[in-house]
């Protein structure tokens, strides 16, 4: 008999796609930690090898499959070894994806994870193991001991998952399922031990994060409540929260970026078009007008806040007027940040039905845009040269003697590291905008 408990297996993860996704990776870590296994850096050394996917563009999940060919060799060096695939690949294809790629023992989608130790033990057995269900129990519930080492001073927490909104072109709503809040209990509770593991920086996940709605103390509590209660807590010294849809930006959550003092300012509020057609089409029942008015009321509350968002070029039957229109709207709003996508079709929802705008042209279209948004980013940072600003920081920079972290509105800082510790959180004062950073010194 070989003595296991000496020798741990070790566990390699690749995580792609949303941070919500990297909150996951780590959970699943610590499932596997429970079954006697060691995360490693890399995929030569592993026992068990993790792809935790998003399917998101198609770009995004046909990697998976590049990703597995490679590991083949390793597999055919090491028949022991073992292939998961996780994550919103894992819940679209399920079974496919054995079909398609035979050495994988095991798929498991975003809300099982927590069944990985039985899925791991049954594997372990030569057996094939998959689970793509959308259970009723809580699977953070399932996982609740987190461990207690020291780590990095910024943490994401899931409080929200799934999306009820169905936009036309997303997967979302099919891959992570309906809507739902944890209760604020035990985010609270999660909240806390973070805190005491170092944690200073929470940012709050969810497909659809501006509308949570956690059954807790009193009733309903909203994400404001939420952000609110987490203030309270001594020794967490920054709350974020991503990604939010326009309409579920309630009142109480626009006054907490006024008010509560741990909310950084800094909001991701993707818009995807500027154009009424065209968002009407994507079903994102909003207008551009109602977009930029409420863009208003967020900045009346927090005139500084740097907004960021999401855009989608090239949607089926997007004419060059539309387009205009998105570019006038980003005019409009003064970007700090966007991430923009040409359009990718996906199968099963309703816009992969539709005609498809010329490739080169929505090509021409993403250019163009993200010139327009660099641009804006550009002078967003450079405004930052002068002002004395909050950094949390994180880890030694990349020149010798620096410290690097990230200030308020997220840009990453350079400081001179004197006397500086990973998770201090500090006034700088910026002198310099580079082209990924900014640069100061200690005030
Ligand atoms: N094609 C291109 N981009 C997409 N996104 C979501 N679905 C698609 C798609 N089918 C983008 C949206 C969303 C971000 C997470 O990904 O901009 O906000
Ligand atoms: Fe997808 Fe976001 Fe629309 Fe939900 S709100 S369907 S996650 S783009």
């Amino acid at each position: 008999m070989t003595d296991q408990s000496t020798d741990p297996k070790k566990l390699f993860i690749r995580t792609y796609g949303c941070q919500m996704n990297v909150y996951d990776s780590e959970r699943m870590a610590e499932a596997m930690g429970g079954q006697g296994y060691v995360e490693v850096g890399s995929p030569d050394e592993a026992d068990m090898i993790l792809l935790n996917t998003c399917h998101i563009r198609e770009k995004a999940a046909e990697k998976v499959y590049s990703e597995l060919g490679r590991f083949k060799d390793l597999k055919d060096a090491k028949p022991d070894l073992k292939i998961g695939v996780a994550g919103c690949v894992a819940q679209a294809e399920g079974e496919e994806i054995m079909r398609r790629q035979p050495m994988v023992d095991l798929v498991v989608g975003p809300q099982t994870y927590h069944r990985l130790p039985e899925m791991v033990e049954k594997v372990g057995r030569g057996e094939k193991a998959l689970d793509t269900d959308f259970p009723l129990e809580d699977k953070f519930e399932v996982l609740k001991n987190r461990p207690t080492a020291k780590r990095a001073p910024t943490a994401f927490l899931t409080v929200q998952e799934g999306c009820d909104k169905f936009c036309a072109f997303c997967v979302v709503p099919y891959t992570r399922g309906a809507e739902v809040s944890r209760p604020p209990e035990r985010i609270l509770r999660e909240a806390r031990e973070l805190v005491e593991r170092g944690v200073r920086e929470i940012t709050l996940l969810g497909q659809n994060v501006n509308a949570y709605h956690g059954a807790g103390d009193g009733g309903d509590w909203s994400l404001a409540r939420l952000i609110w209660a987490l203030n309270d807590i001594d020794g967490l010294e920054r709350i974020r929260f991503t990604t939010s849809h326009p309409n579920d930006m309630s009142d109480d959550l626009i006054a907490a970026h006024g008010e509560c003092a741990k909310l950084m300012p800094y909001l991701h509020l993707p818009v995807q078009s500027g154009s009424d057609r065209i968002l009407k089409r994507m079903n994102r029942k909003h207008t551009a007008e109602e977009y930029l008015r409420l863009i208003e009321r967020i900045r009346a509350a927090r005139p500084d806040i740097l907004i960021s968002g999401d855009f989608i070029v090239g949607f089926p039957e997007e004419t060059d007027r539309d387009f205009e229109d998105t570019l006038d709207l980003i005019r409009a709003v003064n970007y700090g940040q966007a991430f923009s996508f040409k359009y990718s079709s996906r199968p099963g929802t309703p816009a992969a039905e539709r005609p498809l705008v010329d490739e080169a042209e929505a090509s021409d279209r993403l250019h163009r845009l993200q010139a327009l948004i660099n641009e804006q980013a550009r002078g967003v940072m450079d405004g930052m040269v002068g002002r004395e600003i909050g950094v949390l920081f994180e880890k030694p920079g990349r020149m010798e003697g620096q410290m690097a972290g990230k200030s308020d509105y997220l840009h990453a800082v350079h400081v001179k590291a004197e006397g500086i510790a990973p998770g201090d959180l500090r006034r700088v004062r910026i002198t310099e905008a580079g082209p990924n950073s900014l640069a100061g010194a200690l005030v």
